[in-house]
């Protein structure tokens, strides 16, 4: 079975979570584009999507599955969203697509937080996958020397620019021990705008594709290491 196989059986997966007349948020990239396909076909009994970037929001008009305005929808009962790296506490990071942002904002906003990914994302140790930071443009180098000194290895997303006009630098070389942590310092920097680790608000379950079926974690509540 190929890795798209098994992003494909996780999307499906999770649709067992979505609740009749409800307004839930979908997150970004291409296990969440799975999701999308699978939304179209009870897109009758939703009230609507709250899309976290731009290539979300085509891929749900295409759908033709309505569209909900952030502003205007207050808490959701559910968000779903795909990951680059899972840890067994569903600490994530996430940002490869570069949506970042815009997944944190919807996830915060969110009761519930599942997350669908095949089997390769569930890592012991979050940082193998470089970690996305989006950075204001003016602050690139400024926030470049803050990661040097943390030990991580910065490196501009070439040709890339966020919805949100800024961009990303992936950081290489970072063993993320406590994610949490890490998330605060991080974000504190100036000219930061968002941190790709989802740690002080994780995924509350994560359906994992795998070979033999869908896998569902809770969160475990020993320490991360
Ligand atoms: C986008 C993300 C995605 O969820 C993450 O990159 C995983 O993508 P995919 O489902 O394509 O493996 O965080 O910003």
């Amino acid at each position: 079975m190929s890795g798209d196989d098994l992003k494909k059986r996780a999307a499906e997966a999770a649709l067992e979570y979505v609740a009749d007349n409800t307004v839930l948020g979908v997150g970004t990239g291409s296990t969440v584009n799975h999701f999308i396909a699978a939304l179209a076909r009870i897109k009758h009994r939703l009230d609507g999507v709250v899309s976290s970037s731009e290539a979300t929001t085509q891929r749900l008009k295409a759908a033709g599955i309505p569209l909900v305005d952030f502003n205007s929808a207050g808490p959701l009962p559910l968000y779903v969203d795909g990951a680059d790296e899972a840890n067994r506490r569903l600490q994530l990071i996430k940002g490869g697509g570069g949506a970042l942002t815009r997944e944190k904002i919807v996830a915060a906003a969110s009761e519930q937080f599942v997350c669908i990914a095949d089997q390769s994302k569930l890592v012991e140790v979050l940082g193998a996958f470089p970690l996305p930071v989006e950075v204001i443009p003016m602050a690139r180098s400024h926030v470049g020397r803050e990661l040097l000194t943390r030990g991580g290895q910065p490196v501009l997303r070439e040709n890339f620019v966020t919805d949100n006009g800024n961009l990303i630098l992936d950081v290489y070389n970072l063993r993320i021990l406590e994610p949490a942590a890490l998330e605060s310092e991080l974000t504190n920097i100036a000219g930061v705008v968002t941190v790709g680790l989802f740690a002080r608000r994780a995924a509350d379950v994560l359906l994992l594709g795998t070979e033999g079926g869908v896998r569902k974690l809770l969160p475990d509540s020993a320490p991360s290491k």
